[in-house]
């Protein structure tokens, strides 16, 4: 895999600057991956995670920043794609002096790179880091910022399962659905309240006792199974991964009896070709990246200084862009996934082209 894209390396990754940080006596090695500013300063989490080796952390960095590029440019906002990893162990390693030194390396980019909590960061980490940069998003309540996330991603989520569910039984509503939720985390436990309050029947799974035990305590109409492959297997109507990636996959996909998938996990499907699979089996899949934007919406707003409902007014939004990609996947003939990718495209290309307009 090399990083410069040309016309003889097919599999070159096409990132524009991909930047290797270290600060020996904190600790710090990161990467910082920008896939694209066509659109604007690139936005996106950090990552704090003991990866394998240094080529899994760059593997990982140049996919999430590409990721977030077309994330971004489908949300609608004015800004391109990018992401960081911290390369060790957060409960080993984290520290104040770490965080800031990680702070100086995104304020040397000048803006080119604005950062974000992702899995291992918290917003009270992107406080300590703002102390040493302007470029950093998801920021506490009382730093200005916009505190947690998984609020509007969850109002995302929900948004564009209303437009999957129109496209599939012609109303914008779960009332009278079975949807299976897997995952009652930050973004699960949410986005079971809207499906309630909508009229949809809920059944629910996770690993974790304590989700388990804050469903039965706040919704106790909210039927459980033991895991996700019998959430799988479960006559459910919506299935909505919103634990980890990788939920679509050459298992899961032929014995799943729903007929929409949307959720907020990201990177759902396991490998190219599953879109398809999916498809083949009648089963409408709203892509991931589209539905789950609520966060980074969230987190954006923060740059404009943060409005709640501003940046709620444009998560909403996420059910007309769910709609549109559902339309062009059935003009086109091309699964969802698919049609997301060239709307995303589009943008970055048509919209991105306008600098190339010299002003005076
Ligand atoms: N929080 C956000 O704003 C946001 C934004 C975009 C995407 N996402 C994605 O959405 C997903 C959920 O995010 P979150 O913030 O709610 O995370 P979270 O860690 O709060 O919740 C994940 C939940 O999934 C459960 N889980 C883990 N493995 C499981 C399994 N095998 N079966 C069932 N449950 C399992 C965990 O116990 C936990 O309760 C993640 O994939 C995340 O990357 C989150």
């Amino acid at each position: 895999m090399g990083v410069f894209a040309s016309t003889d390396d097919p599999g070159s990754t096409g990132h524009e600057q991909v930047v290797f940080c270290q600060d020996k006596q904190s600790g710090l090695k990161a990467i910082i991956g920008i896939y694209s500013t066509a659109l604007g300063p690139a936005l996106g989490g950090t990552r704090f995670y003991p990866y394998a080796s240094e080529e899994a952390a760059l593997a990982d960095v140049l996919d999430l920043s590409r990721g977030m590029a077309y994330k971004n440019a489908l949300a609608g906002l004015d800004l391109g794609g990018g992401k960081a990893v911290i390369w060790g162990d957060p409960e080993q390693i984290k520290s104040e002096a770490l965080l800031r030194a990680y702070g100086r390396f995104v304020e040397s980019l000048a803006g080119r790179y604005y950062t974000a909590c992702d899995v291992g960061t918290y917003v009270a980490d992107m406080d300590v880091i703002a102390r040493e940069t302007r470029y950093v998003t998801g920021r506490s309540v009382e730093h200005g910022g916009a505190g947690d996330s998984s609020i509007l991603t969850a109002w995302g989520v929900f948004q564009g399962m209303r437009a999957a569910a129109e496209h599939v039984w012609g109303a914008p509503t779960l009332a009278g659905k079975r949807v299976g939720v897997a995952g009652l985390g930050k973004v699960g436990k949410y986005l079971t309240k809207h499906l309630l309050d909508d009229g949809a029947e809920v059944v629910a799974t996770d690993v974790n006792p304590k989700a388990l035990e804050w469903v039965r305590t706040t919704h106790p109409q909210v039927d459980l199974v033991d895991d996700a492959s019998a959430l799988v297997a479960a006559d459910i109507d919506v299935y909505a991964p919103c634990a980890l990636g990788g939920a679509l996959n050459d298992d899961t996909v032929p014995a799943l009896r729903a007929k929409v998938v949307a959720g907020a996990a990201n990177n759902q499907l396991a490998h190219s070709g599953i879109e398809k699979l999916l498809a083949d089996r009648g089963i409408l899949y709203a892509p991931d990246y589209v539905v789950n934007a609520g966060g980074v919406i969230q987190v954006a707003d923060e740059i404009e200084g943060f409005n709640f409902d501003r940046a709620k007014l444009r998560a909403t939004k996420i059910y007309d862009t769910t709609r549109e990609i559902l339309r062009l996947a059935d003009d086109e003939g091309v699964p969802p996934a698919v049609a997301a990718d060239r709307l995303a495209e589009r943008r970055m290309a048509d919209v991105g082209r306008l600098r190339t307009i010299r002003l005076g």
